[in-house]
């Protein structure tokens, strides 16, 4: 699964002759010039002159001891399991699973298959790790409600008290919109009380308020495409648009971790579906090759359309789409390119416009702009934005628009106060005389002049209508903000010696556990010290890559990732979790300079 980012990275050093380091990253600030000289040569060696950035990801191996363990923990758990299976058949364990009824007995069974050995036996020894409720506005901290269970997981019960100011390191709030303060809430809260939450209708019937359109203009013109359509869903946006846009005959080229809402349209559309590696162009371009000179399977016709789906970030692995190269192909083999930017729209690229912006390209170069408001934008919903004549085509032969309900008012109102307050739109755009006023402030020494470092706002007492000037401060300081927390992070987990994944930029920190002991144990030995975390395995990892995946936000202060960072290490060593065998050597204290970490070969 991430062999193929990893061996491509090492395929580009090799064939260059020039040695990576150990974790598949470039060296530090201090081989500057050797630093820049190896970016050029991996870039050139892997259609660098492509990329207008460089392009840092690693996935570093599993050690071998780590996974022959891992493969045990598996082995006796299944042994157990089988034995548990067979004290249940017997009455000698309760089963507290669902079984099939008696009179049933001759169908095909529905409930005690081999798949649900993995529930029945593992998952259940693990389950109080998931659906945990909580009680508060998940922000940078939120309000947990305890639970208890006393029969091994199988049920829980509320004690009644709640875990107070849990340090949220897993909701994907990446630029801090999740509130329940602040102009977005303010203009939620107006909104409900002028529209109330539902709309009752769809969009082509009564439930197309002008401020749907509003959002629309918005949407396209933050892409910077013609025109955007919204839904009510982000998951809908994927599985009932790709059925509008693809079909019989057509072939459809997905990446091997696309998400699930990808993977069902393409299975609704009725298209053939090809799986390439994840986030490899040479198996991208395979496919694409043979699709072209074979055609379609026995007639040998020409495919009607070939659409590639691809994610902007890949939320299990935090890797970043290969946007240059896939577009190159693209181009060259006449396909269409489908993008899902859920978790990319907002937590990269300078001004939060995505990875297509991260990497400088046109946006025209993608045919189909997908993406969701429930993660940066802190709301709900999705849209798609691209050309007017697509986008027309989709408002009347897409089942989310023309079957589903319309978006809820104060829903909508969050993503377009979010949306203008990214792109500086709020009505507070600096004008030439506030710069000035600004300036002239300073200059005469107002006294209570303030100036705070966190989110860099700025407040100049008496002034109010000035107060506009601080929301562009603020609002575009939330990217930069997120950026700067990501980087640091991730050094940090280095230097520790955990092994973590993805590209540098990725907000999305996937930290390696791999035993199945090992995922419910951490979950929990956090949640102890306050701090909320979110731990994934199978199947929605490979079975032996179970890990935690972090969230960072611009919402998180230095001192709260601090703090997480130290519990992180001591539940690290109390679980033995720090697997790199590469040694990065701690920074001075420049805790925001990407730039001043050393690798140390062994
Ligand atoms: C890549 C991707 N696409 C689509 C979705 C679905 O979006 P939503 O949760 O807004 O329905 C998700 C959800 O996490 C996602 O990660």
């Amino acid at each position: 699964m991430t062999e193929s980012a990893g061996n491509k990275k090492e395929d580009c050093h090799a064939a260059n002759g020039v040695k990576p380091g150990r974790n598949g990253m470039v060296k530090n600030h201090h081989h500057h010039h050797q630093y820049q000289k190896q970016e050029k040569v991996y870039h050139a060696a892997c259609n660098g002159e492509l990329y207008s950035r460089p392009f840092m990801e690693s996935f570093e191996e599993t050690p071998m001891l780590v996974a022959v363990l891992t493969y045990m923990g598996y082995g006796i758990l299944t042994i157990f399991g089988y034995l548990r299976d067979f004290m249940r058949e017997w009455k000698i364990e309760k089963c507290h699973i669902a079984r099939e009824r008696e009179e049933q007995k001759d169908f095909v069974p529905l409930y005690q298959d081999f798949e649900n050995f993995y529930t029945r036996n593992l998952y259940m020894r693990i389950r109080d790790s998931w659906n945990r409720p909580i009680c508060s506005v998940p922000g940078d901290k939120f309000d947990l409600v305890e639970r208890s269970s006393s029969d091994y997981n199988w049920t829980f019960e509320y004690t009644g008290r709640v875990v107070k100011d849990v340090i949220n390191l897993g909701s994907y709030n990446y630029l801090g919109f999740a509130e329940n303060t602040g102009s977005c809430a303010t203009a939620a809260g107006d909104v409900t009380v002028r529209f109330g939450v539902g709309v009752a209708s769809t969009r082509q019937e009564m439930g197309n308020l002008n401020m749907h359109e509003e959002l629309e203009k918005l949407v396209a013109s933050f892409l910077g495409v013609e025109s955007a359509m919204t839904f009510g869903m982000g998951f809908a946006t994927n599985s009932m648009n790709i059925p509008a846009l693809a079909g019989k005959g057509c072939l459809i080229l997905s990446d091997e971790l696309n998400h699930a809402s990808l993977v069902l349209g393409a299975r609704l559309s009725c298209s053939t579906i090809r799986v390439f590696k994840h986030n490899n162009m040479q198996s991208l371009e395979k496919l694409l090759r043979d699709a072209i000179v074979h055609g379609q399977p026995r007639t040998h016709r020409p495919w009607k359309k070939i659409l590639i789906l691809v994610e902007g970030i890949y939320s299990m692995e935090g890797s970043v789409i290969r946007l240059p190269e896939v577009i190159a192909l693209k181009k060259k083999y006449k396909a269409y390119l489908y993008l899902d930017e859920a978790h990319s729209i907002g937590a990269l690229g300078p001004s939060g416009r995505g990875v297509v912006e991260y990497f400088g390209l046109d946006p025209k170069d993608v045919d189909i702009m997908m993406g969701t408001f429930t993660k940066s934008f802190g709301a709900a919903g999705g849209y798609i934005g691209g050309r007017k004549d697509l986008i027309d085509y989709l408002r009347t032969h897409s089942h989310s628009a023309i079957y589903a309900t319309s978006m809820s008012p104060p829903v909508v109102e969050q993503i377009i106060t979010s949306m203008k307050c990214i792109m500086g739109e709020d009505g507070t755009t600096i004008v030439v005389t506030q710069v000035g006023i600004f300036i002239l402030c300073v200059a005469i020494g107002i006294p209570d002049l303030i100036v705070k470092s966190d989110y860099f706002s700025v407040h100049i007492g008496g002034l109010d209508k000035h107060w506009t000037f601080i929301f562009v401060l603020r609002c575009r300081s939330r990217i930069q903000r997120l950026a700067e927390n990501t980087v640091y992070f991730r050094r940090r987990l280095r230097e520790m010696g955990f092994i973590i994944y993805g590209n540098n930029d990725s907000p999305v920190v996937p930290m390696m556990l791999y035993m199945p002991a090992k995922i419910g144990a951490f979950g929990r030995e956090m949640l102890k010290r306050n701090i909320g975390v979110v731990v994934v395995g199978f199947p929605a990892t490979p079975i032996i890559e179970s890990r935690a995946r972090f969230c960072i936000s611009a919402a998180h202060s230095k001192e709260m990732l601090d703090r997480a960072l130290d519990v992180i290490s001591e539940v690290g060593d109390l679980l033995q979790l720090k697997y790199s065998r590469h040694k990065v050597l701690p920074s001075l204290d420049r805790p925001f300079d990407e730039t001043t970490y050393e690798e140390n070969e062994e």
